[in-house]
């Protein structure tokens, strides 16, 4: 497959303890595709492995066609970090002007995003002034520059209101219309209903994969929270 992700048996180490013992996954293109699991389940460790910021001990993970980490591929994925990884000390257009830079973007991208993440109006604010929600906002609009093909999400609407965590996920999804991959990261099982479909996540195995309404009728339940538990309780 040369559009998504695949990870062929995946094995982390991190401090002489594994985290991820052996993980196989496939992600399709355009689609919006869920890494859920409790605190400490490697979500955070999968994700930097697609990244290609963490050393894996076994196993391949190929992106877009190309081996993790490669040059190719650094325009061609988004990355948010869990802590958003801005200059609070920069304003809101100066961060993104610097990730530009870096990035060889044009100042057009620059507004674009801005427009994108609905942040124009706080463009000469500083970074450390803004709000919580704005402050994502301005993390996602950095990892939107250069236009990549492939989101990697972690956690992007932790500590946001309700209206707010709706209006990212309608903006998640126009993405994935044009057709991009996101991989999103949430503890919140009820995020995973918005997702097309699903890995649950447990002590760094994939405990079940698929899309909300199967995993729903596999377990026999409506909520998502009672699937994972079944599943847990199953092992
Ligand atoms: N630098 C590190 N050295 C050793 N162990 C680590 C390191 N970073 C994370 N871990 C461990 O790896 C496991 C998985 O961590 P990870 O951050 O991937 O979890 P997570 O699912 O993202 O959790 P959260 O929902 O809290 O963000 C945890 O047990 C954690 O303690
Ligand atoms: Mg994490």
């Amino acid at each position: 497959m040369q559009d998504g992700v695949s990870i062929c048996d995946l094995k982390i180490i991190r401090d002489g303890k594994t985290i991820i013992p052996n993980l196989t996954m496939q992600i399709e293109p355009g689609m919006i595709v869920g890494l859920l699991g409790p605190s400490g389940s490697g979500k955070t460790t999968i994700l930097r492995s697609i990244v290609g910021v963490q050393a894996i001990a076994a196993g391949t993970i190929t992106v877009l066609g190309y081996p993790a980490g490669s040059k190719e591929l650094r325009t061609r994925i988004g990355y948010f970090t869990q802590s958003a990884s801005i200059y609070t000390d920069l304003t809101c257009i100066e961060n993104l002007r610097y990730f530009a830079q870096i990035l060889g973007q044009s100042e057009i991208s620059v507004q674009e995003v801005l427009e994108l993440v609905d942040l124009t109006k706080n463009q000469k604010q500083l970074a450390s002034s803004l709000s919580g929600g704005e402050r994502a906002r301005l993390a996602l609009a950095t990892a939107l520059l250069g236009k990549p093909e492939l989101l990697i999400l972690d956690e992007p609407t932790v500590g946001l209101d309700p209206v707010l965590r709706r209006d990212l996920w309608n903006l998640f999804h126009r993405l994935a219309d044009q057709g991009k991959t996101l991989l999103i990261s949430s503890h919140v099982m009820d995020e995973a209903d918005r997702c097309d479909s699903l890995f649950l996540l447990r002590e760094g195995c994939a405990l079940a994969s698929g899309t909300p309404v199967d995993l729903k009728a596999s377990a026999n339940t409506e909520e998502m929270d009672e699937v994972f538990i079944s599943l847990v309780e199953k092992t």
